[in-house]
């Protein structure tokens, strides 16, 4: 049996941390694989609230092995202290294994993410500022140093000399800034091994072998396809592959790995940080649907930009993930709203499409297209079966199954972990 992808649909935040919860109650193995602590996946179940960066959201059903994949950005720093946090509510992380193969996001990628940014000025991208793009840079510039390195201390320093020699020259003639004393990342580097050197593994033998036994293995996404280096919003984007493709890549599973490709929407669409959203909503609606919603950054603590669903995303999603069902989240944050819209393609140039444009400038030239359906002013977070939902909000959820093409699995009510109505077992 082939795994489960998990993959943020949008421009991330789509609720994919609950979901991963969810669906981890039948998992054996829930595998992070791409991104960094740029993520904030928040998990609301009756051991609490917890937000995550870079522990996979499999982390409280006891009989998961959870595993940081190869793809990960990973700030040892913040997995330690996430650990920790964990361990105070008596959450077992024993079962958590790190890929040998994973980047180490060292504190001078956070200042470099940080010092760019400010460089950057009114152009900037509006980044986390948690170092992942730089760690991404220096991966693929092949000076970058892995949780394997950590394993032999000569090896490490040698590695760390090596990078900060470069990282010491770009420092102070890009930015001015005096450059990173190296006996301070060799203790750190002592205590991340001294912590972590017993989780680090070749994960990829051990995620094919679970696939190879039968197991189930769920994978779980981090930002959101919008947000793709390749087919996101270029270049307002993360610095790797939110998508399946980064998957297949991040996990080490090849192409019959995977069965079922999962899309995680919100029912409306959010954006942290800078870059074109063709729906965006600057009005009352867009105010309200925040403050409902509570839509703040869950890493960062920004106001999340609020817009209407936006079908040619959405279809651009679909076209590079292949989605084999879809979640629909937040419907409840609907519940209120007297109208809502669905944009169903761009007016650009005289033209109406219904693919978005590749470019910025184009993309921001796009005026959306935009059908309106009556609101249902009723709640709906108790709600358990889709036939119980005020019928504006079926109307609107198979609309949104019509226009996208794929079949609606489950729809998200709430936070917490049991405020679903499963539509199909298609999972
Ligand atoms: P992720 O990054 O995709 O895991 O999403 P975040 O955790 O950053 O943001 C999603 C937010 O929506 C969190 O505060 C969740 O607790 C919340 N959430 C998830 N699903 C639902 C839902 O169906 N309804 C409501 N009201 N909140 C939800
Ligand atoms: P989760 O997993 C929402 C956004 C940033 C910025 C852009 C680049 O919680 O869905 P980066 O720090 O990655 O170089 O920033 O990407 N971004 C996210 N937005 N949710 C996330 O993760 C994000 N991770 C990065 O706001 O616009
Ligand atoms: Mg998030």
């Amino acid at each position: 049996m082939g795994a489960t992808a998990v993959i943020g649909g949008q421009w991330g935040d789509e609720g994919k941390g609950k979901i991963i919860d969810l669906l981890a109650e039948s998992s054996d193995f829930v595998v992070r694989y791409s991104g960094g602590n740029n993520a904030g996946h928040t998990v609301i179940n009756h051991l609490g609230e917890f937000w995550l960066h870079v522990v996979p959201a499999g982390i409280f059903n006891e009989n998961t092995q959870c595993v940081i994949g190869n793809g990960v950005a990973l700030d040892p720093n913040i997995l330690i202290s996430e650990l920790d946090q964990l361990e105070k509510a008596n959450i077992d992380v024993s079962r958590l294994i790190i890929s040998d193969r994973a980047h180490i996001v060292f504190p001078f990628h956070r200042l470099l993410d940080s010092l760019e940014e400010s460089r950057l000025q009114d152009k900037a991208i509006g980044t986390t500022k948690r170092g992942i793009g730089p760690t991404f840079v220096d991966k693929t510039a092949r000076r970058g140093v892995r949780m394997g390195d950590l394993l032999d201390r000569d090896n490490f320093r040698e590695k760390v000399t090596e990078i900060v020699e470069y990282v010491n020259i770009l420092l102070e003639k890009i930015y001015g800034h005096e450059g990173v004393d190296l006996q301070e990342l060799f203790d750190l580097g002592d205590e991340w091994t001294s912590r972590l050197s017993h989780s680090i593994a070749q994960t990829e033998m051990l995620i094919n072998s679970a696939l190879n036994d039968n197991k189930e293995v769920l994978l779980e996404g981090a930002q959101g396809t919008l947000l793709d280096l390749d087919f996101g919003t270029y270049p307002y984007v993360t610095s790797s592959h939110p998508g399946v493709s980064g998957a297949y890549q991040g996990a080490g599973i090849g192409p019959v790995g995977i069965d079922r490709i999962v899309g995680v929407f919100k029912a409306y669409c959010t954006r942290v940080g800078a870059g074109p959203f063709p729906t965006e909503l600057l009005d009352d609606a867009g105010e309200k649907i925040r403050s409902i919603g509570g839509e703040y950054g869950t890493t960062t603590n920004r106001p999340r930009r609020i817009g209407w669903f936006d079908v040619p995303m959405a279809r651009l999603s679909n076209v590079v993930n292949g989605y084999t069902s879809i979640i629909l989240t937040r419907l409840d944050v609907l519940d209120s709203m007297d109208q809502i819209d669905i944009c169903t393609g761009y007016k650009l140039d005289g033209e109406t499409i219904d693919y978005p444009p590749s470019g910025t400038h184009a993309l921001d030239h796009c005026e959306p297209i935009y059908e309106t359906i009556e609101g249902w002013n009723e709640p709906t977070s108790s709600v358990r079966h889709f036939q119980d939902l005020p019928l504006n909000a079926k109307l609107y959820v198979e609309r949104l199954q019509a226009l996208m093409g794929v079949p609606v699995s489950l729809l998200s009510v709430g936070p917490r972990r049991d405020e679903n109505i499963i539509v199909r077992p298609a999972l």
